[in-house]
């Protein structure tokens, strides 16, 4: 069975290009590689013994979507990664995040429709959810006005997506992702952020392994029990396994609702600290930090209830805080050797 994974080459898809391929699933990527190279889909052979097929365009072409879909009809799923994903990024060029990441998702659904694909796996975040009022946050709880143009670009694209699945015979689902961290256990494939990076594991491993100086932790004065933001970090690897369950729930004709939303965390929330304590103790490293004022646009807190996700996905993140925080050394120290 055919799968497109748009994005494929990225951190998350290439980690879920990989998944799927264990399940027996044909995968092909559509990636414009704005942000990743096309020697990932060797990695992932070396991970898989297969080589996935790779088409590099931009989906904001509209004749070069429609082109591949007629090309590629027999496709029976989408996962849809492709997006750009810094906030810092989207505040300063918002019209660049409104043009790519809804442009894509609409000629993708256009191309759905038009060549009766009817189901797609769509990567949405926890940002919608702002900073929750009741935590742990389950998917009732209410979307707050967005906090970036980023943020922005997923609720819209969830409202597309819903008035869409209304209109058509297209299903949906969309998974609403925590902190994603952590790289393959093989370290082929895993986050190769452009630049410095702007989240907080990149920049943890980055420091440690030299190409940085300090990590700035933003802000120590939160209502926290030791003023550090808390988020709840899951291993790349476990999320990456969702998306094969959903997209198989999809095909298997199991869904409740044309349109399904889960929260992908696991319902744990760990404060800056406590990460860089957790790498601290895995590299046996002392990490090089020094507290500063606050991000902007930074919330304090914000944990998963992941109960709907488990009970009706039959999913669970299995990997604790240790061993995320190896992966990602692991993944740093693979990446310091090649150079
Ligand atoms: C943000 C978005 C998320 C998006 C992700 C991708 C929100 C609420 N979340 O996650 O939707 O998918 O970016 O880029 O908009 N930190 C430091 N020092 C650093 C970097 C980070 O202290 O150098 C702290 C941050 O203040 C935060 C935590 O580490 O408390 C995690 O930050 P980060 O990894 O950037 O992720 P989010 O901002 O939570």
């Amino acid at each position: 069975m055919k799968i497109l994974v748009t994005g494929g080459t990225g951190y998350i898809g290439s980690h879920t290009v990989v998944e799927l391929q264990a399940k027996g699933f044909e995968v092909v990527i559509v990636d414009n590689l704005s942000n990743s190279s096309s020697d990932i889909v060797e990695k992932i052979s070396e991970i898989s013994g297969i080589i996935p097929k790779l088409e590099i365009f931009d989906l904001t072409n509209k004749d070069l979507v429609a082109d591949f879909f007629s090309r590629n009809n027999d496709i029976v799923g989408i996962i849809h990664f492709a997006a750009y994903k810094a906030v810092g990024e989207s505040v300063n060029k918002p019209l660049l995040y409104y043009r790519n990441n809804i442009e894509s998702l609409i000629n993708v659904m256009e191309g759905m429709q038009t060549n009766g694909i009817e189901n797609i796996v769509f990567s949405s975040s926890c940002t919608v959810y702002g900073q929750p009022d009741v935590l742990p946050v389950n998917e009732q709880a209410p979307i707050k006005i967005a906090e970036s143009p980023y943020g922005n670009t997923k609720q819209i694209s969830e409202e597309i997506i819903q008035d869409t699945v209304k209109s058509s015979n297209i299903n949906a689902i969309a998974l609403r992702y925590f902190n994603p961290i952590g790289a393959h256990e093989t370290a082929l494939i895993g986050e190769l952020p452009l630049g410095v990076p702007n989240n907080l594991m990149p920049f943890i491993t980055q420091t440690a392994i030299g190409i940085r100086k300090c990590l700035s932790v933003f802000g120590d004065d939160y209502p926290t029990p030791d003023g550090t933001a808390i988020r709840d970090y899951i291993h790349v690897v476990d999320l990456a396994k969702a998306h094969v369950i959903a997209i198989d729930r999809m095909i298997s004709k199991n869904m409740k609702d044309d349109l399904e939303i889960f929260n992908l965390g696991t319902g744990n929330g760990y404060s800056v600290l406590e990460v860089i304590n957790s790498f601290e103790r895995v590299s046996g490293l002392k990490l090089n930090y020094q507290i500063v004022g606050r991000r902007e646009g930074d919330i304090i807190q914000v944990w998963a209830d992941p109960t709907y996700s488990n009970e009706e996905l039959g999913w669970k993140a299995e990997m604790g805080i240790d061993e995320m925080t190896n992966s990602a050394w692991n993944w740093e120290q693979f990446l310091s050797k090649k150079k």
